[in-house]
C-alpha cells in the first residue's frame, strides 16, 4: 500500500472510531496517527533486514508516543490506538483488520516461550484500557477484552473476557453464567492455611486432654490397687501373729 493510502486510511480510522474528535486536522495529533506511520517504515527496514534502523525509528516513535510497537510485529488495516500511552506491542505480535486497543495494553510474551511468543489478535477485536494479553495464543475475531484484565488463554469469537485471569463472560452475545468471578473475595491461601492449622491444634488439644484423664484414672486405680493388696497383707500378718500367740499359750 502506498504512503498516501496509509494516511488517507489513517484518518478515515481515526476520525471514525473517536467520537471526541472535531476536525480533520486533529488526526495529526493522535500518537496512533503517528505511531502506526512510523510503524510502516520500520517495518519495511525489519523485513529487508535492516534491523538497527528499524528499532531506531520504532524506540523513537515510543519516546514520543509512549506507545512501542515492534517493527517485527504484524499489523492489519484500521487499527486504532486510542490516547495511546502505555501501549506495548511484542515482535512476534499479529494484529488483523480493524483491532481497538486503548491505553497501558500489553501484547506481550510470558518469557518462557521461544519463536512465536506474542498474542495473535482477530479482526474487529477490541482490547479495553489497561489489559494485558501474555502468551501466543489467538484471540477470535470480533471479541472484546475487558478493562484490566489479564488474558492467558485461547479466546474464541465473539466472545467478552473480564477479570484475572481472563474468563468469558459472554459469548455470541449470551451472558455466561459465572461461577469463580468474585473479584472482591478473593481466595486467601494465608488465612486458609492459618484456619487449618488452627483446627489441627484444637484437635490435638483435645486428644492431650483425654489422654492425661486416661492417664489420670489410670494411676487411682493402681494406687488403689496397690493399697488394697497392702491391707490384705496387713490382715494375713496379724491372722498369723493370732494364731502364733494361741499356740504359744497352748504349748505352755
Ligand atoms: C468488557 C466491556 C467492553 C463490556 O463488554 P460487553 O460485552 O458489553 O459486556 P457487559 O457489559 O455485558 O459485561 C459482562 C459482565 O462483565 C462485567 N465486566 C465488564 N467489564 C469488566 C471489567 N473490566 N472487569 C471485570 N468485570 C467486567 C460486567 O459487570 C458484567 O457482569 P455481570 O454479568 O455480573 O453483570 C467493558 O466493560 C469494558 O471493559 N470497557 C472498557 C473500555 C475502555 O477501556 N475504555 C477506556 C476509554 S479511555
Amino acid at each position: 500500500m502506498s504512503f498516501i493510502k496509509h494516511l488517507k486510511e489513517e484518518f478515515q480510522v481515526i476520525q471514525e472510531r473517536d467520537p471526541a474528535i472535531k476536525t480533520p486536522l486533529e488526526v495529526l495529533l493522535y500518537p496512533s496517527f503517528r505511531v502506526m506511520i512510523k510503524y510502516r517504515r520500520a517495518h519495511k527496514l525489519y523485513k529487508k533486514g535492516h534491523y538497527f534502523l528499524a528499532r531506531l525509528i520504532s524506540q523513537r516513535a515510543a519516546r514520543k508516543t509512549g506507545i512501542e510497537i515492534h517493527p517485527g510485529a504484524t499489523i492489519g488495516k484500521g487499527l486504532f490506538i486510542d490516547h495511546g500511552s502505555g501501549v506495548i506491542i511484542g515482535e512476534t505480535t499479529i494484529i488483523g483488520d480493524n483491532v481497538t486497543l486503548y491505553q497501558g495494553v500489553t501484547l506481550g510474551g510470558t518469557g518462557k516461550e521461544t519463536g512465536k511468543r506474542h498474542p495473535t489478535i482477530g479482526d474487529n477485536v477490541m482490547i479495553s484500557a489497561g489489559a494485558k494479553i501474555i502468551g501466543s495464543f489467538t484471540v477470535g475475531d470480533n471479541s472484546k477484552i475487558g478493562a484490566g484484565s489479564v488474558v492467558l488463554k485461547e479466546v474464541p469469537p465473539n466472545c467478552t473476557v473480564v477479570g484475572i485471569p481472563g474468563r468469558v463472560v459472554r459469548q455470541q452475545n449470551m451472558k455466561i453464567p459465572r461461577d469463580n468471578m468474585d473479584q472482591c473475595n478473593l481466595p486467601d491461601p494465608v488465612q486458609d492455611d492459618i484456619s487449618t492449622l488452627k483446627k489441627e491444634n484444637a484437635r490435638l488439644e483435645n486428644l492431650v486432654e483425654e489422654l492425661e484423664r486416661e492417664l489420670h484414672s489410670c494411676r487411682e486405680k493402681r494406687d488403689r490397687e496397690l493399697r488394697a493388696r497392702e491391707m490384705r497383707e496387713q490382715q494375713c500378718c496379724s491372722q498369723k501373729q493370732i494364731v502364733e500367740d494361741q499356740e504359744e499359750e497352748i504349748r505352755r
